[in-house]
C-alpha cells in the first residue's frame, strides 16, 4: 500500500506523522484550543488524555492500514494543530481535515498544510480527486479550499442535523481534481 511522506518541512512549519508518544503535546494543544474547537469539532466535547491517546493509537493503525494519514502540524518543537488525509469518500478520493491552535491562525498555515496534503494525495496511485468538507457556518474553514482554487460542488443538509454547536447542519463539499491541481504561487510549499 502506497503512503504519503511521513514528514514535510518548510521554514514556517512542519507536518509530521503523529507518534503515540505525542500524547502530552497534543493533549496540551487541544486543551488550550478547546473554546475554538468546540463549535466545529464534535470530538472536542469528549476531550481528555484518554481520548487523545486513543486518537493517536487509531491514527497509528490507520496509517499502517493505508486508510488515514494524520499529521501533527508543528512549529519548532511545538504542536500547533493537526491535519490529515482520509480515504473515506470512495475510490479515487481523499478528504483533508485540519485544525489549528488559535494562537497560530491568521497566518496561512492551514492553507499551506492543506496545499501540501493535496500534493501528497495526488502523488498516490489512483487518486483523482481531493475534497474538503465543512459545515456551511464554518467560514474560516471554507476559506482554505477557496484560497487553493478548489471548486464548491455541493451543499447537503446533514440527515442528523448539526453535530457540533456552531454548525448549521449543512455540509459543504469542495473538490480539486488531479488535472486541475496547481498550488497557488502565494502559498508557501512544504
Ligand atoms: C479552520 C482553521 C484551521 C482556519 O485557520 P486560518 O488561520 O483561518 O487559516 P490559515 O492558517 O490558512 O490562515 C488564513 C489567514 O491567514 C492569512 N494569510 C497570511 N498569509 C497567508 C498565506 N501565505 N496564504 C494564505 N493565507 C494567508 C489569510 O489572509 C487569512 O487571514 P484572514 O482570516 O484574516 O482572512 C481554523 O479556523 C480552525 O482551527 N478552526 C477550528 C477547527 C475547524 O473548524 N476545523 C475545520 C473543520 S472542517
Amino acid at each position: 500500500m502506497e503512503r504519503p511522506a511521513e514528514s514535510l518541512r518548510s521554514d514556517l512549519l512542519e507536518l509530521r506523522r503523529w507518534r503515540t508518544n505525542d500524547v502530552d503535546a497534543l493533549d496540551r494543544a487541544i486543551g488550550e484550543s478547546l473554546e475554538h474547537l468546540l463549535p466545529w469539532m464534535p470530538w472536542a466535547a469528549g476531550h481528555g488524555r484518554e481520548h487523545t491517546a486513543g486518537f493517536l493509537a487509531r491514527s497509528h493503525d490507520a496509517w499502517e492500514a493505508g486508510e488515514e494519514f494524520a499529521y501533527a502540524i508543528t512549529s519548532g518543537d511545538t504542536v500547533i494543530g493537526s491535519c490529515g488525509l482520509h480515504r473515506r469518500i470512495g475510490p479515487g478520493g481523499l478528504e483533508i481535515g485540519y485544525w489549528l491552535h488559535p494562537h497560530w491562525t491568521g497566518r496561512g498555515l492551514a492553507t499551506t498544510a492543506a496545499a501540501a496534503l493535496t500534493g501528497q494525495g495526488f502523488a498516490l496511485a489512483g487518486i483523482d480527486r481531493v475534497e474538503i468538507h465543512h459545515d456551511a457556518a464554518n467560514t474560516a474553514s471554507a476559506a482554505v479550499p477557496r484560497r487553493l482554487g478548489f471548486t464548491e460542488i455541493g451543499r447537503v443538509p446533514e440527515p442528523e442535523g448539526p453535530s457540533a454547536p456552531g454548525e448549521a447542519g449543512i455540509g459543504v463539499v469542495w473538490r480539486m481534481t488531479a488535472d486541475r491541481w496547481r498550488r497557488p504561487a502565494s502559498t508557501p510549499s512544504l
